[in-house]
This record gives C-alpha cells, sequence and structure tokens, in this order.
C-alpha cells in the first residue's frame, strides 16, 4: 500500500495528549469477513495540554459506518475522514461522549495486525499501532483507560469469547449467537487491549497470591493442541512466584490468560490480563519441542507475565521510551531464567545473543540508541538494540548502584509511577540524582549508538609489589553532540595470580571487584600484589563494549584455567579460538596453538563437572561472529574455510574423547526438559558434533544410530543436523524420514526448513526457492518463512552472500511479495543486510543492486522504504 507520504516522528516533538479517554466501551459483532465495532469513548479535554483546537483520532484502512456525539449522529460537516485519520472539527469544551462505528475485515487481514483471523480464530494485535486499525481513538501510550468489551460470536464457531479483564456475563442471544461482556478495571493504554474468539480448548490451575489472592489461570489452544500446553502453565506459576519474591510484586488480577496462536508476527504480547502467544512459545512435548524450546518457552511466558507490572501498570509515554519496559522486562526474565537455571550458562547465552544480533546491528547501517530521536515505522525499533541493549543498560546500573540499592530504585520506581505513563528519565530518576552530572552521563547509555571500546594495559612493578592498569575508552557520541562525552563503563575484575583470584588493594583498600571507568582515561593502581598477574577484565560482560588488550595465548590460557569467573572462562576459550581463527581467515589456515589446543584438553577433562558449561566451552565462535571481528572487508568464504578447518583439526586430535564424553554423559532418566539433563545432551550433541567434523565413519553410525533411536526432539534433531551437513545419502534419508514423520507438526517441520537453510553448500540458494514455493510455505506463515529464508540470510554466511547475487536476490524478491502482505514480516528479514558495506566490493555491488531494485518498486509500504533508505544512506551520514 502505497504510504510515502508518511513523516518522521521525532522524540523532541512530544506534546501531551490535547484530549484524554476516561472510558472505552467496545461491541464487536464478529463475523469473517464483516465485523461490525461500535466503540463508545468518553473524552476530555486534557488540563496539562495547551492545545485547543479539533479532536483528531488515528485510524487505519477503516470503513466508518456511523459517528455520533452524545448520543446524537453528527452531521457531514461536523468532522473530516481520511486514510489515517478521524477530525472532529469543533469539539465541545466539556467532557463528551463520541460513538464512533467501523467495519472491519478479518479474513482479509493478513498483517497480522488490529483484528484478524489465523486458523478460524478471531485475535487481535495492538502494540505498536495496531488499535487505530480497529477503530479510530488516540492510539498513543500516554492515553490510560479503562475498557468494558462486549462481545456477539457464533455459539458453534467462536464458543469461547475472550477479552481483557473479568468476564461480567455470558448469554446465549434468540438468534443463537453468544453476548460475552469483559471489564477490565485497570487503566490501560489502547495498544494492551486484547480480543480472542473461537473454538479454543483450555487448560485451567490457579495460582494464590502471597497475600492470599486467587488467580484463575487458563491457557487456551486449539483442541488438539492443548496437551502440549502444560509446560508453559508450570512456567506461568514460577515467574509469578518469582516476581512475588525477587521485585515484590504481586498479579493485580482476578483471570490470568494465555492464547496459543498459529499465526503471529512476534513471539508474544503481553496485552492486560490475556497474553496472546505465537504458539512456537507455548506448545511443547519431548517429541516436538528440544530442551532448548523449553527454556525460550518458559523465558517468553515469564517475560510476557513480568510485562504485568514493568509495561502494563507503567507503561511509556510515548513509543521512543519503548526501552523502558522492554530492555528492564528483559532483564527481569534474564534474571529469572538465571536463578532457575544456571546464572553462569544462561550469562553465557545472553552474551552469545547479543553479539550475534545487537553488536552487527550497532556496527551497521541499522546502528540506532537504544532510545532514538525519530522512527517513521516504530514497529522497525523493536529491535536487538532496544531489547538486548535495553537489558544490559539496566544491568549496568544494577552493577553500579549495587543490588540493594537497586532493588530499592525499584520498589521506588512502582510507588512513583504506578498506573502512569512515564520516560527513561522518571525510570533512572529513581536510582541516581536527576538533573545531575552521574545521571547525565549515565543517559548516554540511551542516546548514543554504536559499542564503545575499552582499551586496556597493565604494569607490574615487583619493587614496589604494585600494578597499574590503564583503561580508555573510545566512546559514541549521540546525535548531533560535538565534543568528547566519556561514558560510565562498570568493568568488573580480578587480578588473576598462580594460585588464581589475588586478594588486592585499591587506594588503600581491599579490592572488592568493581572498576568504574568514568572518564576517558584512568589509571589505576593496585598494592599488595605479590607477583604478576594476569587481569580478567569486564567479568560476565559487565558492559557492552569491546575489549581491546594485548595478551598471549599463555596468558589467556591461564585465565581459562584459573579464573572463578564462569563466564570469563568461557570468554577466554572463546579468545583463543577466535585467535586461531581470525589467523585463518588471514591466511592460509595452520596448525592451531599449542595453548589452545590444551585449554580445549583441559575442558575435556573437567567437563563432568558441568556439562552445559562444557558443551557451551566446546563451542567454535559462529561465523557471523568472526565476521564482526574481522578487520577490514568481509569474505564469508575464507571465514567458513577458517571454521571448517580449525573444527576438523578439534576433531582429529579429540575424536576419541569426544566420543567417550558422549558415553559418559548420557542422561539416564526418562526424558525430561531440566537443566541437569539438558547439559548432558547438550554436551553430547556438542562432541558428537565435533566428532563428525573430520569425517570419521564410527561418528557418523552413532549419529545415524542417534536420528533413528531418538525418544526426544533435542537428540532428533541434532542428529537430523549432524547427517545433513554431511551431504550424504544418510542425510538426504535422515531428512526424507524426518518430513514423513513430521509432515503434520508445523513447528517441528519449521527445523527442518532451518537446517536446510543453513546447509553452506552451492545448492542453498535452489534448495531455499524450492521450499519458498511449496505448499508448506503456500500462506507465508511469519514462523514458516523466518525458520526457512530468515535462517538462510542470518546464518548462511556463505550461500546468502553467493558471489553471484543470488541469494540477496531471492531475499529482496520475497520481501517485495511479502510488503503487500505482511509490511512487518517483510521490513524484518531486510536486517539481514545491515553489514553489507562492509563486504568485499564483488559482493558488496550485488547486494547494493539487489537493494536498489527493490527501493525501486512503486507502492512500497513505509515499513520497507524506512529500512532500505536507512541501508542506502551514505555511509558517512549512517
Ligand atoms: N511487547 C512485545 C511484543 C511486540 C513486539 C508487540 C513488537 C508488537 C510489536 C513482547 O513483550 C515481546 O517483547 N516479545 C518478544 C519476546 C520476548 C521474550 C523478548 C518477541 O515477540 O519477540
Ligand atoms: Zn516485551
Amino acid at each position: 500500500m502505497e504510504n510515502r507520504e508518511k513523516t518522521a516522528i521525532r522524540l523532541d516533538d512530544y506534546r501531551p495528549p490535547p484530549f484524554l479517554v476516561r472510558t472505552v466501551d467496545l461491541t464487536f459483532d464478529l463475523h469473517p469477513e464483516r465485523t461490525q465495532v461500535r466503540a463508545t469513548l468518553s473524552l476530555e479535554r486534557n488540563p496539562e495540554s495547551a492545545e485547543t483546537g479539533p479532536l483528531v483520532l488515528d485510524g487505519y484502512d477503516l470503513e466508518l459506518s456511523a459517528l455520533s456525539l452524545d448520543e446524537a449522529p453528527l452531521p457531514a460537516e461536523a468532522y473530516r475522514v481520511d486514510r489515517n485519520s478521524l477530525r472532529l472539527i469543533d469539539p465541545p469544551k466539556e467532557a463528551f461522549k463520541l460513538t464512533v462505528e467501523t467495519v472491519l475485515k478479518p479474513d482479509g487481514n493478513h498483517a497480522l495486525l488490529g483484528l484478524y483471523r489465523s486458523a478460524g480464530i478471531y485475535c487481535t494485535q495492538c502494540e505498536a499501532e495496531g488499535f487505530r486499525r480497529i477503530t479510530y481513538f488516540p492510539d498513543r501510550p500516554d492515553v490510560l483507560a479503562t475498557y468494558r468489551t462486549t462481545i456477539f460470536g457464533d455459539a458453534k464457531t467462536t464458543p469461547v469469547l475472550l477479552a481483557n479483564g473479568n468476564c461480567v456475563s455470558r448469554d446465549l442471544m434468540p438468534d443463537g449467537r453468544i453476548r460475552a461482556v469483559w471489564h477490565d478495571p485497570h487503566p490501560k493504554p489502547c495498544y494492551l487491549f486484547a480480543l480472542v474468539a473461537g473454538e479454543l480448548a483450555n487448560l485451567q490451575d490457579s495460582f494464590t497470591t502471597g497475600s492470599g489472592r486467587q488467580v484463575a489461570l487458563n491457557v487456551y489452544a486449539a483442541q488438539d493442541k492443548i496437551d502440549q500446553c502444560a509446560y508453559a502453565l508450570e512456567a506461568l506459576k514460577r515467574a509469578m512466584r518469582w516476581d512475588e519474591e525477587k521485585f515484590g510484586r504481586e498479579c493485580d488480577l482476578d483471570n490470568f490468560n494465555i492464547v496459543a496462536l498459529s499465526d503471529f508476527n512476534m513471539g508474544a504480547m503481553e496485552n492486560k490480563g490475556l497474553n496472546i502467544f505465537n504458539d512456537s512459545f507455548i506448545l511443547a512435548s519431548p517429541d516436538t519441542a528440544t530442551d532448548q524450546d523449553y527454556a525460550t518457552i518458559e523465558a517468553v511466558v515469564a517475560h510476557e507475565y513480568f510485562h504485568n507490572w514493568t509495561g502494563n501498570r507503567i507503561t511509556c509515554r510515548d513509543w521512543f521510551q519503548l526501552c523502558l519496559k522492554e530492555g528492564l522486562t528483559v532483564f527481569r526474565d534474564q534474571e529469572f531464567t538465571s536463578s532457575v537455571r544456571s546464572r553462569a550458562v544462561k550469562r553465557i547465552a545472553d552474551v552469545k545473543q547479543l553479539r550475534a544480533l545487537q553488536f552487527p546491528e550497532d556496527a551497521g547501517m541499522l546502528a540506532h540508541p537504544v532510545r532514538p530521536q525519530s522512527y517513521l515505522e516504530i514497529s522497525n525499533f523493536y529491535t536487538a538494540t532496544v531489547y538486548l541493549k535495553g537489558a544490559e543498560i539496566v544491568r549496568m546500573l544494577r552493577t553500579l548502584i549495587g543490588s540493594a540499592a537497586f532493588r530499592k530504585g525499584m520498589d521506588l520506581f512502582f510507588r512513583r509511577y504506578d498506573g502512569q505513563a512515564v520516560t527513561v528519565e522518571d525510570f533512572l530518576g529513581c536510582f541516581l540524582e536527576a538533573p545531575g552530572p552521574v545521571f547525565e552521563q549515565f543517559m548516554l547509555w540511551y542516546r548514543s549508538k554504536g559499542t564503545p571500546q575499552l582499551e586496556a594495559k597493565g604494569h607490574f612493578c615487583a619493587k614496589t609489589r604494585s600494578y597499574e592498569l590503564t583503561l580508555k575508552q573510545r566512546s559514541p557520541q549521540p546525535d548531533g553532540n560535538a565534543g568528547k562525552q566519556p561514558m560510565v563503563i562498570p568493568v568488573e575484575t580480578s587480578l588473576i595470580g598462580e594460585r588464581g583470584d589475588m586478594s588486592v588493594k585499591l587506594d588503600g583498600r581491599p579490592f572488592d571487584g568493581l572498576l568504574v571507568l568514568d572518564r576517558e582515561e584512568r589509571v589505576f593502581r593496585f598494592t599488595d600484589v605479590p607477583d604478576e598477574p594476569i587481569p580478567s577484565l569486564l567479568r560476565g560482560l559487565s558492559a557492552p563494549i569491546h575489549l581491546h588488550i594485548d595478551r598471549s595465548d599463555a596468558e589467556i590460557a591461564r585465565i581459562a584455567a584459573r579464573e572463578t569467573d564462569g563466564f570469563n572462562r568461557w570468554q577466554a576459550l572463546q579468545t583463543l579460538s577466535m585467535n586461531v581463527l581470525l589467523d585463518g581467515v588471514r591466511a592460509e589456515p595452520k596448525d592451531a596453538p599449542q595453548d589452545f589446543l590444551f585449554a580445549i584438553g583441559a575442558v575435556i577433562d573437567d567437563a563432568a563437572q558441568d556439562p552445559a558449561f562444557a558443551a557451551l566451552a566446546l563451542t567454535l565462535p559462529e561465523e557471523r561472529e568472526i565476521a564482526q571481528h574481522v578487520e577490514g572487508l568481509l569474505h564469508p568464504d575464507l571465514i567458513h574455510r577458517s571454521r571448517n578447518h580449525l573444527r576438523d583439526r578439534l576433531s582429529r586430535k579429540y575424536g576419541e574423547a569426544f566420543l567417550e564424553l558422549r558415553a559418559e554423559n548420557v542422561p539416564g532418566a526418562p526424558y525430561a526438559p531440566d537443566p541437569f539433563q539438558a547439559g548432558r545432551r547438550s554436551l553430547r550433541n556438542t562432541v558428537l558434533d565435533l566428532a563428525c567434523a573430520g569425517g570419521d565413519s564410527a561418528a557418523f553410525d552413532l549419529a545415524w544410530r542417534q536420528f533413528q533411536e531418538a525418544d526426544n526432539m533435542t537428540d532428533c534433531v541434532a542428529a537430523l543436523g549432524i547427517l545433513a551437513r554431511s551431504r550424504s545419502r544418510r542425510g538426504q534419508e535422515a531428512l526424507t524420514r524426518f518430513e514423513e514423520r513430521y509432515s503434520d507438526k508445523p513447528l517441528a517441520m519449521d527445523k527442518w526448513l532451518a537446517i536446510q537453510a543453513a546447509l553452506p553448500d552451492s545448492e542453498a540458494v535452489a534448495r531455499v526457492k524450492g521450499l519458498l514455493s511449496s505448499d508448506r510455505l503456500a500462506d507465508r506463515n511469519p514462523n514458516r518463512v523466518h525458520a526457512l529464508v530468515g535462517t538462510f540470510a542470518n546464518e548462511n554466511l556463505t550461500q546468502f552472500n553467493a558471489p553471484d547475487g543470488s541469494g540477496y536476490a531471492l531475499v529482496t524478491e520475497l520481501v517485495a511479495e511479502l510488503d503487500g502482505r505482511n509490511p512487518i514480516l517483510a521490513a524484518r528479514l531486510l536486517s539481514a543486510f545491515a553489514a553489507w558495506r562492509r563486504l568485499e566490493p564483488t559482493r558488496r555491488s550485488k547486494a547494493e543492486q539487489a537493494l536498489r531494485a527493490l527501493r525501486a518498486l512503486r507502492a512500497l509500504t513505509s515499513d520497507v522504504t524506512e529500512i532500505l533508505d536507512r541501508l542506502l544512506m551514505e555511509a558517512s551520514k549512517n
């Protein structure tokens, strides 16, 4: 749809809403092709706004069928309607009621925004700006109202009728339809509105809060899927208890409902009391879900539940403050997972994700501050930066002020702003004195884009038993701000000696492990240092930055051997691997250095102590992470070659040890997705993969047997991946058998699609094209598209970047097609091009060609043009 006239929205232009809405009374008469919506809004002027003038309500693609003011129909000259708004030219000075009737077409709605139907189920998605596709409304998060929702639906096809809040009544009407009335007593912005209707089964439970209130819990799904919802329900209860214990937050609802849907753009959505999920984040059975899927379900269920306080009760003043709810809630869900699983393993997983998604975003054409200054389409800013860097900022805040002060600040935040729509400054003001220099300096994290760099140098003086550590930062500057402003960087540090952690003094006091760099450069002088230490910096990745320090492999290996911080032990091994891998990119790969091979040997020896950790430690950095560390232009084939070479080397050296580890780590009990078993499986599958990397046929026999005998999806799909990557007859056979077995289980088939999309052979483009035109992909379901094309574009480095440009063309052609149907899905696929300017010249020009060809099409949405224009922006302007 043509949308080019759209102009940028700017943070600096924020004005309070001229009108407030106190109550919203909605009535839906549901029909697949023609749903009528009546909305009665009680409106009044906002005393905080200086604006007089007309009432402007947002709308999108709406058919207006009636309009009245205080129950009297409005004459045509009293209002104007255009594609994006309804304007009441001369609204009353006092409070008034406006009734708007609109007509929607749920069945033709493929954008998956507003009201749509997915597999026969009516549902809504309103964040960020979907409510305007339902009725005319001030569609902005700082307008909070209480909602009453009446739904009329067919008794046969929509026996279940849900909305936010509590069910007030449910009646069978004389015409055979059902009427359900819901009331939500908590004022909320319209993006949290939700409705669901259809033939749904439910799983019921209840939760007693710390203060003794009963909350009825329900998970809804299609009848044939309800037996896969139990794990999600248990996870919900764990999250509810944890939020009480760790944040003092009780559930404020009588009903908490979760719905699983098969057509959903995002992972899940925190609508007040009615969370809606992409079913890939709810459904689980050992036969179809991996250990990783179980862990993700637990995290996503928790995340949406945690929004009830961080997002819903305290919401965002405007969409520039998105990190206020998303970054904070990601931080909370990460903490939850850390405390119900392993802290070190979770931290490593989170940092891997940050580096895989956020660092490249921050280094490429789509870089933006955690709190952006302007946007065309807010849906393009639900990014790794807002989410993951946003969470890192909250974590740094806690590191800097300490856990106790952090908890006090959170309590104050909840007390001070409950029921309000607030800003990042409001949040930060609960922890740091505002205004003030410390506050302003910390705000730089929200206002700057790009990943800061930290350089470290150490010097030991044996005579004075002192150690000088010089830290120097190179930090990006916020848009439009000249001059050098250093950021505040918490650097958790340990000095490692012969026997591990040294206890030393800093400024005459026992060193507590935290260095704070708040100037461009600073020298930290440690005393009482018995012998030359090796500094282990940035423990737990205490800041989302790049660290540069000159160190020999032997020194890094010593950290790997002696560090007590699990994260930095893992980091040391990754650094060793990365050094070998980068050498192999620069020149023909040689043999791996002894220090590296020895460190890997030590991991193998210690693996029994923590199999989950060992699995992570034995996993080499992914190709796209290596790409970030390559200096100069990117040659994907060289990166691929270097990584394969090293895997082959490890396989040849340690193949037997790997197979022994695999034999020793049998989980031993019937399948359960708990962290203990999952850790063992993860190690078994990691070492099996490594054992196969050298082409050992005995190892492949084991993989083949595992594929045939697996009683769980984790082992099955791990073996499938290994076999498929071998490009052998067995690989093909395994793919075929998997397809036969799971052809009616779309979520399992997504794994099958993803494995094939990631195979780095020269058939990849043709194969992905073939699958794209298969029946499986015919309806362009977002999960299928992400599994196939998302995986291809983001993980298959060599084939997406095929030198003839065919990988780029595949993606941009699909984007063009999807844009007419689901612009959010289309725009997201384009982010795979973030690093295109770093490619070597042949590929770079092919990528540019593909992007420009797409840009030249008429009738692109602003979702896609915004991303394209940022991708194609002159490098100097970015
Ligand atoms: N509020 C978002 C869902 C959302 C995102 C709606 C973008 C509309 C536009 C939800 O809380 C969320 O963040 N979901 C994540 C998963 C989460 C575990 C990080 C998602 O959907 O990916
Ligand atoms: Zn969220």
